[in-house]
């Protein structure tokens, strides 16, 4: 049966559940904070807030990017231009190179690996990571084995007396094979992280809708609780598993323990974004970079939604005094036009035979470096006015939003976020006194009927962070004006208004 024109067939259901929101809406133009979908003949502006979930820091059709990108593609660019030398990425590498130690004060190189979006990049990083372990669990296992084999010879020349020599060999060899076949690599990242969707990326993001059914075909984490002392220590206490190795002592054979490199990584975002907008503790921060120490694995930083300057920093983890070993960005990277991500390695873990191992088709080509370089030029440009920008609008948004959970405390639960990465968190509505807010509550949508509202009613497009449903997450570009915070904060205070007026029937979708 062919389909027809109207029949829907990328993802019918989702577009069924945008309709139930009151949120299924076709945008035919982005121009910087605005967003059109038409209406009869008009074009009808959305001022958008969720900015590509934190893809649009220069806002949606950047003009000096589009004139960029056309000049590109007139000039007919060599998009797939795959095993060459790819110089335009590793301008992209250079300039990431100098922020990055510019920021952080670090004096070493880290190597890039280009992806085409975040997930991949973290796929990358979890694979790169895996292979410094695999090099770990390789050592260790030719170490044991020469020592075994030394045993054995001291038996057989008669340094060690047999007697139960044999029996201690087989068991220490038993032993080994059956945690070196049964113990799959762990990832150590925070509760409520969100890494990506794809078959890895997808086992170290918290919520179990997007993780329990594929949980058999990666790699796992432990998800450790941001705001109790000690847990990390915990969690590797309860999870380490150890080797026997042996050693000849005098005339006998002694079994020694050895940690076996069971953790892989540590992986966190500074500020978690799908997760509800909470910025990590420094003290979690400062615990997991210490066992990441002391376990001799990378902490990797995701940076995809948080970094490129949307905190007024270029990296968010700047003002945690976080410095990782792996990098990963995408988002704003590719300046609202371009998919393009990248995973950064300090050159001191860097694995270079790993550059043999994993590729894309479309990762690293012409066109998304080109933009991303000319993206960095944007951000970097007088002395890196956006991050300033991004702060003192930040600044601004985050106090409408305070002053609203001022006004309505018994309506808004808290305000969160740095520079342009904020959130609004709603008081649970499961007592509400309102049938209606009682079943919007018991929906487990209640944001998104929210956001419904806001888009139908007030112009406005922002949108929960999908794990967090009660949050609302803003994340403009730096070119947000204050009349454009006003707009939000007017809506907002309405949307307020009916849930602590109202019956709150006017955010159930019509129709
Ligand atoms: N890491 C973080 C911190 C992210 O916010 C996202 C996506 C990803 C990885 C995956 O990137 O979608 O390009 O594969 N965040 C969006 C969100 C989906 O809702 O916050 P992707």
């Amino acid at each position: 049966m062919t389909a027809t024109a109207t029949e829907e067939l990328a993802e019918p259901y989702l577009r069924g559940v945008l309709a139930s929101a009151g949120l299924d809406v076709e945008y035919v133009r982005g121009d910087g904070d605005t967003l059109y979908y038409r209406r009869g003949t008009e074009d009808v502006p959305v001022l958008d807030f969720v900015g590509g979930y934190g893809s649009t820091l220069l806002g949606h059709s950047h003009p000096e990017l589009i004139a960029y990108a056309r000049e590109l593609l007139a000039a007919q660019t060599p998009i797939h231009a795959q095993f060459s030398r790819h110089p335009y990425a590793n301008e992209v590498a250079a300039k990431l190179n100098r922020i990055i130690k510019r920021e952080t004060g670090s004096d070493e190189s880290y190597f890039a690996i280009f992806a085409n979006s975040g997930a991949e990049a973290i796929e990358a990083a979890m694979k790169h990571a895996e292979f410094e372990r695999y090099i770990r669990v390789e050592t260790l296992r030719a170490e044991i084995g020469a020592s075994i084999e030394a045993a054995r010879t001291a038996v057989a020349d008669g340094t060690v007396a047999a007697g139960e020599a044999d029996a201690l060999l087989a068991d220490v060899t038993a032993h080994n094979d059956a945690v070196f076949a049964g113990t799959p690599p762990l990832f150590l990242t925070p509760v409520g992280s969100f890494h990506g969707k794809l078959a890895g990326s997808t086992q170290l993001t918290h919520n179990p809708v997007y993780r329990a059914v594929f949980s058999a075909l990666a790699a796992q984490a432990r998800f450790v609780p941001v705001d109790e002392p000690g847990a990390v220590d915990d969690v590797v206490r309860s999870e380490r598993r150890w080797l026997h190795d042996v050693a000849i002592d005098g005339d006998r054979i002694t079994v020694v323990q050895r940690p076996f490199p069971r953790f892989c990584a540590v992986v966190l975002e500074p500020i978690l974004g799908e997760g509800g907008i909470h910025e990590m503790p420094e003290p979690f921060v400062r615990d997991l970079q210490r066992v990441a120490a002391e376990l001799e694995i990378p902490v990797v930083v995701d940076e995809i939604q948080s970094g490129m300057g949307r905190t007024g920093a270029f990296l968010a983890s700047t003002h945690l005094g976080l410095r990782g070993d792996y990098y990963a960005l995408a988002k704003s990277l590719g300046g609202g036009i371009a998919k393009v991500a990248v995973m950064l390695v300090r050159a001191s873990r860097y694995k270079s035979d790993f550059e043999m191992m994993h590729s894309s088709t479309f990762a690293k080509d012409s066109f998304s470096c080109l933009i991303a370089a000319k993206v960095l030029d944007l951000l970097e440009a007088d002395d890196g006015e956006v991050y300033r920008t991004a702060e003192s609008r930040g600044a601004e948004l985050l106090t409408a939003l305070q002053g609203l959970m001022k006004e309505f405390p018994d309506v808004v639960k808290d305000v969160r976020g740095r520079g342009l990465m904020a959130g609004l968190e709603f008081v649970e509505q499961s007592d509400a006194r309102s049938g209606t807010l009682r079943e919007l509550h018991g929906s487990g949508f209640f944001g998104y009927y929210v956001s419904g509202f806001l888009l139908r009613e007030h112009g406005i497009r922002t949108f929960p962070t999908s794990s967090a449903v009660y949050t609302l997450r803003f994340e403009p570009s730096a070119n947000i004006g204050t009349a454009e915070i006003g707009k939000l904060t007017e809506a907002l205070r309405d949307v307020c208004s009916q849930i602590r007026d109202t019956d709150g029937e006017r955010l159930a979708p019509i129709g």
